[in-house]
């Protein structure tokens, strides 16, 4: 029986595999990897290593056992039919047995067009009777504070978001919640909304980044044509552009604010508060 993590070469894989080794013995984590080098530290460390591909169902075959529990970590091929992907993981976790999977979803209140392959595997999911965990995460502090350099340089924060607010957290954050349910009981066919434990709005993200920086940065709202228009123009394929402006849209209507209280709690812990995050990135 192993604790088994798909996309474990990836930023929010690698934070589970790290924390599950605080937790378990190394033997009992198997990492499920396209690239076996981009995994040797983890071999290394004496994690077991699988290589295995989404879109390629036989290397799935005999992957899992019965008795394991499985993280299945959403991909990032937006242009490759990701609930197609995640079946072919369902399907072999099914065959095999598996006590559990859990799989890292958007959170239910989301209609943005990202929601909906994570809607999509949530059906397959429960249809196929397998026992389950949904980890329905919010919003990564990353996916803001990994991109300063523009902001830094207009001195602007600019959205389609206008008062909306995100309860993010970090990816940290969200792995504590995965190896808590991995390695807890109890969290067969649950459903867990996750998200930081304060909401903020643009404006308040950018009067937190004034204060930590010394300098006046200003939340510039735009409309999301706008939005669109710009980040095409920055070079963003056309159709990502309207998607993530259509996110902007979701965060103004509150779609984005989780207050579950579901992370903290499984986590043990307070979530990471933005303030935290941006600092850490400052540092750099
Ligand atoms: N909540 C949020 O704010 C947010 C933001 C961005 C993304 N997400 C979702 O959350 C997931 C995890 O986030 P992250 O930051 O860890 O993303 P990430 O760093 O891009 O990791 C994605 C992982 O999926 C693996 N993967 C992609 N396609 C695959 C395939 N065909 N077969 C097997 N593995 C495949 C990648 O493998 P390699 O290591 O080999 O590349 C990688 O390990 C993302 O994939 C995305 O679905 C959530």
């Amino acid at each position: 029986m192993s604790i088994v993590v798909t996309g474990a070469t990836g930023h929010l894989g690698r934070h589970v595999v790290e924390q599950l080794l605080d937790r378990v013995p190394a033997e009992q984590v198997t990492a499920v990897v396209r690239s076996a080098a981009k995994a040797a530290d983890l071999a290394g460390r004496g994690v077991r290593i699988a290589v295995a591909d989404y879109n390629d169902p036989a290397t799935f075959d005999g992957l899992f056992a019965a008795g394991d529990k499985v993280l299945l970590i959403s991909g990032n091929e937006f242009d490759k039919g990701r609930v197609g992907q995640h079946r072919v993981v369902i399907d072999a976790a099914k065959a095999a047995g598996v006590a559990l999977l859990a799989y890292t979803s958007a959170p239910g209140s989301l209609t943005a067009a990202l929601a909906d392959d994570h809607r999509g595997t949530e059906e397959a999911l429960l249809g196929s009777g397998v026992p389950y965990t949904l980890l329905r995460n919010g919003w990564y502090h990353e996916n803001y504070t990994e991109n300063l350099a523009p902001v830094l340089e207009h001195d602007a924060v600019l959205a389609a978001a206008g008062e909306g607010r995100i309860s993010s957290a970090s990816r940290a954050d969200y792995a504590a919640a995965a190896v808590a349910v991995l390695t807890g009981e109890g969290h067969e066919n649950k459903t867990y909304e996750l998200g930081g434990d304060e909401a903020w709005s643009f404006a308040e993200y950018a009067a937190e980044l004034s204060r930590q920086t010394g300098r006046e940065i200003v939340y510039n709202a735009v409309t999301p044509e706008a939005l669109t228009g710009i980040l095409a123009g920055a070079g963003v394929p056309g159709p990502m552009a309207a998607v993530l402006a259509g996110l902007d849209v979701s965060i103004e209507k509150g779609e984005l604010v989780v207050d579950s209280g579901d992370l903290s709690r499984l986590a043990g812990r307070p979530a990471t508060p933005i303030a935290e995050a941006v600092a850490a990135a400052l540092k750099g």
